[in-house]
Formats: C-alpha cells, structure tokens, sequence
C-alpha cells in the first residue's frame, strides 16, 4: 500500500484509521451479514447510527438544543437556493457578503429568490482580503445575512461575525470541525462533507429551530429544512454510506480530543507553513493579507511562474499530490484540512526547500 501526502481541496484527505475500519467493514457491518450500504435505512442498526452520528456532531460542536442538525443531499451549492428558499419570509431582501469565489455563486443563486444586498465586495482586488466589520453596509430590515468564513479557493479566512440581529447564515464547507466555534451566534450553517467531515454526497445543516416553518411552498420538498428535520433526514433514501463515514470521523475527532485540539494542531500547521512562505524572501508568496490567511487553504506562487509546472510535476513524483492551485486562480493550493496532519505539511516544506535549492533565482 503506498498513500500519499494529499492536499486536496475536495474531495480531500480522510483519517486512516477510519478508512481502515471502512475496510473491515466493508464485507460485514455492525453484525448484520451485509456491508452498510446493503441494509436499509430504516433498519434499527442505521437508525442507530444515524442518531449516534448526530450526538456525536453535537458533542463536537456544542450546538444547543434548539437547533436541528439535518444530513441532506445535494451539496452546500444546492444550500445556496435552500437558504432564500426557506428564509425569504423574513424580509424584502437578504444581505450576502462577497469575499470570495463561493460566496459570489450563492449570491448568484440567491438572486432567483430574492433581492440581494451585498454588503462588502472583494471581487475587485481579486479577494485577497476581508474588509472589516466597521465597513460592511448591513441592512438591518434583511432577511438574513449569508457568510462564507472561509473561502476555499483563495484561501481567505474570517472567524470574526459582523455586528447584526438578522440571522447569520454560513457557509462553513471548508472550515467545519476546524475549530470550535459559537454555534448560537448563528441561525443556519452549512457546509459539504467532503473537507473536514467524510465522503462527498452528504451535507450538514444545522438550522435554528424558530426559522423552521416558512419555507416557500413551490420549493422542492427535499429542500425544505421543515420536511428533513421532521423526517430525522430521512425523507427520501438518505447517502447511507457516507452518513456512516461522517459518523465514523466524529468518532475519529472525538478520540483527538475534539476541536479545542483540532484549532491547536491546525494553527500550528497554518502557522509553520505561513511561516516558511514568507520567510523565502519572496521565492514564494501568499496573495491573502495576512489577518484573513486560512487556516485550511494556502495558496502560494513561486516567483517565477515558469517554474509552477516543473513544482506540481516533482511535487507529485515525490508523493505531495492534488498542490495545482484552483483553475480560476492558478498558483499551487495547499490545503490542510483535519486529516493531513502536520507530517504532511513538514514533507511539503521540505520539498518547497529542496525545490528553491534546485531552482535557485
Ligand atoms: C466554501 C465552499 N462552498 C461551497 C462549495 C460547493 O460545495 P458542493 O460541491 O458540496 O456543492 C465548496 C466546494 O468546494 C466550497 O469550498
């Protein structure tokens, strides 16, 4: 068996130890003489786990009571729509703050629903940082406002919330589970499993009971957050595999002793990493300024980008794989979600070096 260094943005990498159990467990699960993809949903095993993956997700977040946490279909883009979908009631117009590649698609898709305010626009200077708070222009009559804490492709990163009553909806994808966070601050975040949570084809919502109820009535049931939650999520045939994955990496943050060690193993791998980068003189850089550096994803370029596909051909050779930057940005993308650990950033910032040695400017 021979796996890699994998910085992957997503689908991304995934703890061995729960791919080693996935293995054992692939032929029989839980005594039930079939794998877990072969048995109902229904069925008193899948239930169970189903609740147990939720308390689980509880435990590790410390949501509070009054809020559901649904496992649906169709990625955070299909939230995107959700989300006016079921808040519009709220008021003539959402607020949508536009700091990144992701946070301008759920604005697009927001605006079949509903009018949009956009309350702070990086899009000009190619979203290298977040403006602050002071400068953002909220509308306090908004239905709600929609976040993206961290944007995945340029690597911008804010744990801070603007000052605001309306409720918050954010879209955690690629930073969930990162760190511990106050989940009462917000009315709605979601988030696609496949960074920091299991497999792609399932998503969190964890929603706010009082803004359950309203969801516009011409919506497709599936996304109506009222219709999962009534149902435990289980209004259809839900991804039971990797439903079983996500509760299987709960377990897995719960035995690394969850997020308060997650945050202090992730600063330490964002912080050697932003460190090696800038100390290089400039033979490489990070665009982002420096308070709104992710935590989960580091872009970086080399100085000259003639060398970028020589860095990502080697890098692959030597066992560092998926490093070539987002199509819409170019550059190299480190990403360094739960599952590669620090190891995997040591081996990196040895290659980085070794590259610069061989390439000398
Ligand atoms: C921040 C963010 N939001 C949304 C998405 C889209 O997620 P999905 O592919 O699950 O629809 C991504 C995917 O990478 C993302 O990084």
């Amino acid at each position: 068996m021979s796996r890699v260094y994998n910085f992957s943005a997503g689908p991304a990498a995934l703890p061995l130890s729960v791919l080693q159990e996935v293995q054992a467990e692939m032929l029989e699960w839980d005594g039930q003489g079939a794998s877990v993809m072969e048995v109902s949903h229904r069925s008193k095993a899948f239930v169970e786990l189903a609740a147990q993956a939720e308390q689980d997700l509880r435990d590790l977040m410390a949501i509070p009571d009054n809020y559901k946490v649904l496992f649906v279909q169709g990625g955070a883009t299909t939230q995107f729509s959700a989300i006016p979908l079921n808040l519009k009631h709220l008021g003539q117009s959402a607020d949508y703050a536009h700091t990144g590649h992701w946070s301008k698609k759920a604005i697009a898709d927001a605006k079949r629903f509903i009018d949009v305010n956009v309350v702070c626009d990086t899009s000009a200077e190619a979203y290298k940082s977040v403006p602050v708070k002071t400068q953002w222009t909220v509308d306090p009559n908004a239905a709600y406002l929609h976040l993206t804490p961290n944007e995945t492709i340029a690597g911008v990163e804010f744990d801070w919330l603007p000052d605001t009553d309306v409720p918050i909806c954010a879209d955690l994808s690629s930073t969930i589970l990162s760190r511990p966070i106050d989940v009462s601050k917000f009315g709605v975040i979601y988030a696609g499993a496949q960074k920091n949570i299991g497999p792609a084809g399932i998503t969190i919502v964890i929603v706010r009971e009082d803004l359950l109820g309203h969801c516009d009535p011409q919506a497709p049931r599936m996304l109506d957050w009222t219709v999962m939650a009534e149902s435990d999520s289980m209004s259809n045939t839900p991804p039971t595999f990797a439903w079983y994955l996500a509760a299987k990496v709960f377990k897995w943050l719960k035995a690394q002793g969850g997020l308060e060690a997650m945050a202090a193993v992730n600063a330490e791998k964002a912080d050697m990493l932003y460190g090696y980068i800038d100390a290089s003189d400039g033979y490489y850089t990070n665009p982002v300024q420096e308070s709104d550096r992710s935590w989960m994803n580091v872009p970086f370029l080399i100085h000259d980008t003639d060398l970028e596909a020589s860095f990502i051909e080697q890098a692959t050779k030597a066992g560092l794989h998926s490093l070539k930057g987002h199509r819409s940005v170019g550059g190299m993308r480190a990403s360094i979600y739960n599952a590669t650990g620090i190891d995997a950033v040591k081996a990196l910032m040895q290659f980085m070096q070794d590259f610069q040695a061989q390439n000398p400017r």
